[in-house]
C-alpha cells in the first residue's frame, strides 16, 4: 500500500504532478490523496520527486532511494566527447573483462527507460564456451546459405537479383578462413556476449531492448571496455529457429532476441575520432 506520512509531507502536490498513472489528486495546500493506488505502473516519479521523503511505497524503501549527486552527472561537453569517440573497436584480445565493468554495464542496460516502465528487458550475458557455440551456429548458418546461393545454378541469379549478397560472399569465406584458423570473425572475438529480450508477446521488445544496449554500451565505452552490435548473428538467428536461438543464448522461456552486444577488452585505444559524415549530405 502506498501512504504518505503527514508530518512530513510538504504539501507541495509534486507528487501529483508528475505521476504518468494519475495515482494521486491533489488540492492546494492539502495533502495529495492516493486515489488510483492499483493505476500505479511502479516508475518511481513520486518517490524520487518528493524532497521530503513522505512517500511510502512498497517497491521504493528508504535504502532504494538516492539522492541524486548532480556534482556526478556528466557535462554535456564529457557526454558528447564520449560519444564520439566511442568505437566498435574490433581488436578485442583475450584478457578478461573486469567484473565489476561488467556489472556496471548491466546495471546500466536495465536503467534505461521501458514502455509504460513495463520493464520486461532481460539482459544475459554469456562467456566462455556459450560464444563458442554462437559464433559456430552463425558461422555454419552463413555457410549453408553460401552453398546454395552460390553454387553454380544458382550464382548468376544471386549475382543479377542478390546483388549486395553476392557482393558479400568475398567476406564469408575470408570469414570462414578465419573461423577454420579458431578466431570467432561473427562474434568478433568477444569475450562475452550481452543478449537483449523480452517476451515474445511484448508490443515494444525492439524499442525497449535497443534504448537498453545503447545505455549499456556507453556505460561499456566509459569503462574502456569494446561494444559490437551483432547484427549478423542476429541475422542468423532469424533463420535457424527460436528454440535454438533461445538456447543458443540462453533466453529466458518465450522471449525473442532484440539486440546482441559482443564485448572485450581492446588491445589498443583510438587516438582521434572523425565528424561522421551524414549520409544525407552524402
Ligand atoms: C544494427 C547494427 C548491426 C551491426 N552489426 C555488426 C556486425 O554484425 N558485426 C560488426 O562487426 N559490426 C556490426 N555493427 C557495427 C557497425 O558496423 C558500426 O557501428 C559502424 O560501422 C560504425 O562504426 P562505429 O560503431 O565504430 O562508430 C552493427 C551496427 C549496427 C547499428
Amino acid at each position: 500500500m502506498i501512504s504518505i506520512d503527514p508530518n512530513d509531507c510538504k504539501r507541495c502536490g509534486r507528487c501529483a504532478r508528475v505521476c504518468p498513472a494519475a495515482v494521486y489528486t491533489h488540492e492546494k495546500g492539502e495533502i495529495p490523496v492516493i486515489a488510483k493506488p492499483k493505476h500505479c505502473i511502479q516508475c518511481g516519479h513520486c518517490t524520487d520527486v518528493c524532497e521530503a521523503n513522505a512517500i511510502l511505497h512498497p517497491d521504493f524503501p528508504t535504502e532504494n532511494i538516492h539522492k541524486v549527486q548532480r556534482e556526478l552527472i556528466p557535462s554535456p561537453q564529457s557526454l558528447m566527447e564520449l560519444m564520439k569517440s566511442r568505437r566498435s573497436n574490433r581488436t578485442i584480445t583475450p584478457a578478461p573483462i573486469p567484473t565489476e565493468a561488467l556489472s556496471d554495464i548491466v546495471e546500466a542496460a536495465y536503467t534505461a527507460p521501458t514502455a509504460e516502465n513495463s520493464r520486461k528487458v532481460v539482459v544475459t550475458v554469456l562467456q566462455g564456451e556459450d560464444i563458442q557455440a554462437v559464433e559456430d551456429a552463425t558461422m555454419r548458418f552463413f555457410l549453408r546459405l553460401a552453398g546454395i546461393l552460390m553454387s553454380p545454378l544458382m550464382r548468376p541469379l544471386t549475382k543479377l537479383f542478390l546483388r549486395n549478397l553476392y557482393n558479400e560472399a568475398a567476406e564469408l569465406y575470408r570469414f570462414e578462413r578465419k573461423w577454420r584458423k579458431g578466431k570467432r570473425p561473427c562474434t568478433c572475438n568477444g569475450t562475452a556476449l550481452v543478449a537483449f529480450s523480452t517476451p515474445r508477446s511484448y508490443d515494444f521488445g525492439w524499442q525497449d531492448c535497443n534504448l537498453a544496449y545503447q545505455n549499456a554500451s556507453l556505460m561499456a565505452e566509459a569503462h574502456g571496455i569494446s561494444q559490437i552490435y551483432m547484427g549478423l548473428v542476429q541475422t542468423a538467428c532469424k533463420f535457424i529457429g527460436r528454440k535454438k536461438t533461445a538456447r543458443l543464448l540462453h533466453l529466458p522461456k518465450n522471449h525473442k532476441l532484440y539486440a546482441l552486444m559482443a564485448l572485450g577488452m581492446p588491445a589498443f585505444y583510438y587516438p582521434n575520432y572523425s565528424d561522421k559524415p551524414r549520409k544525407s549530405n552524402l
